[in-house]
């Protein structure tokens, strides 16, 4: 059934094909056999996130109109998990998305003074994109690592118990990765799905 979806005109829009590799499409059909008929709506979760990942960063509103049309659900379905889960970029991000946790327990230990010193030091503020690409600020609620406060996520990793020196060496490190252009450290879809 997955076969006649992918050729939908739906998923041709400004010349340009909406459509996931052979490679991805086979982890699609997968993941969706995990659930029974009729639930398949149950696997939009790892299906964002592959979208997100190849698909140029972020979840379009025709990229999300895709994963829909697969789901064979609504795509206001799609709309309403992407826009909810701050994992999901609804527009263009830099290279590393930086999240850091704005919530109690991390403001309490000195997270909003970490989300300062990032403004600062990568001269934008919470939710822009520097200039190069490389790094994407946001503001995020509770990662679920209340007790290893304060906590930020950048792309798949966690950093936990935050100081400035840690802030410094973590920029210094994915700056000099970037330069050396060493491949993703880790991905979604190879890491989770
Ligand atoms: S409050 Fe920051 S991880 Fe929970």
């Amino acid at each position: 059934m997955l076969d006649k979806k992918i050729n939908h005109p739906l998923h041709k829009k400004e010349n340009k094909t909406i459509c996931f590799s052979d490679a991805t499409l086979a982890k699609v059909r997968q993941i969706i056999a995990r659930y029974p008929e009729g639930r398949q709506k149950s696997a939009i979760l790892p299906l964002l996130h592959m979208a997100q990942e190849e698909f140029e960063g972020y979840l379009s509103v025709d990229v999300m109109d895709y994963v829909a049309y697969l789901l064979e659900i609504q795509p206001i379905e799609v709309y309403e998990v992407a826009t909810f889960y701050s994992q999901y970029y609804l527009d263009p991000v830099g290279k590393n998305v930086i999240e850091i946790c704005r919530t109690g327990p991390c403001a309490i230990c000195g997270g909003e003074a970490i989300q300062s010193y990032l403004e600062k030091k990568l001269s934008i503020k919470t939710g822009e994109t520097t200039p190069d690409g490389l790094f994407t600020l946001k503001a995020v609620e509770c990662l679920g690592a209340c007790g290893s406060a304060p906590v930020m996520q950048i792309n798949t990793e966690f950093h936990e118990f935050l100081t400035i020196e840690k802030i410094d060496q973590i920029l210094d490190e994915l700056r000099l990765k970037a330069k050396e252009e060493k491949p993703e450290k880790s991905r979604w879809k190879e890491k989770f799905f």
